[in-house]
């Protein structure tokens, strides 16, 4: 994977004098089957999430509120994605360092993924994670 395979996915939206609405489905705008969902949010200024990579897991994540970034990183290149509307998604795929930054105050971060909740398949060392990227082992 590198990251041209991570992408920007426009979610349909429905608008009416009652407000909008916003929607995700299984291999539809989300292409993969959703396992798990997860949500971050109170995250305090000048923090920043991530700072991992998934050795399967792939992602689905949606700014609900506020603004945020995710870097996305192969290995040789990086590139960051800003999220601020509740109807655009960021597919990552599995195999790629990502860290999720600048929070704006009140920012919700929606998080679906392809596979449930397991430490053992995330990798944490940066340095690990540019030796497999290296050696074709994520
Ligand atoms: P982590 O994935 O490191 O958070 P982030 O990538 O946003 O920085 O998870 C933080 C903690 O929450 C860690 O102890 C594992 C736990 N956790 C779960 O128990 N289930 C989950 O689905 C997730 C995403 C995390």
């Amino acid at each position: 994977m590198t990251i041209d395979d991570a992408k920007i996915v426009e979610l349909p939206k429905i608008l009416d004098s009652r407000g909008n609405l916003s929607f995700a489905e299984n291999f539809k705008q989300i292409p993969f089957e959703i396992k798990r969902t997860y949500w971050i949010y109170d995250v305090p200024g000048g923090e920043n999430r991530g700072g991992h990579a998934y050795r399967e897991n792939e992602e689905f994540i949606i700014a609900l509120s506020g603004a945020f970034d995710v870097i996305v990183d192969d290995g040789k290149q990086k590139k960051t994605f800003t999220l601020n509307r509740s109807y655009y998604g960021l597919y990552v795929p599995k195999g790629l360092w990502r860290v999720m930054e600048n929070f704006s105050t009140n920012a919700f971060a929606l998080e679906f993924g392809s596979s449930l909740y397991d430490e053992s398949d995330y990798v944490r060392d940066y340095q690990q994670f540019q030796k497999m990227k290296n050696d074709g082992k994520i």
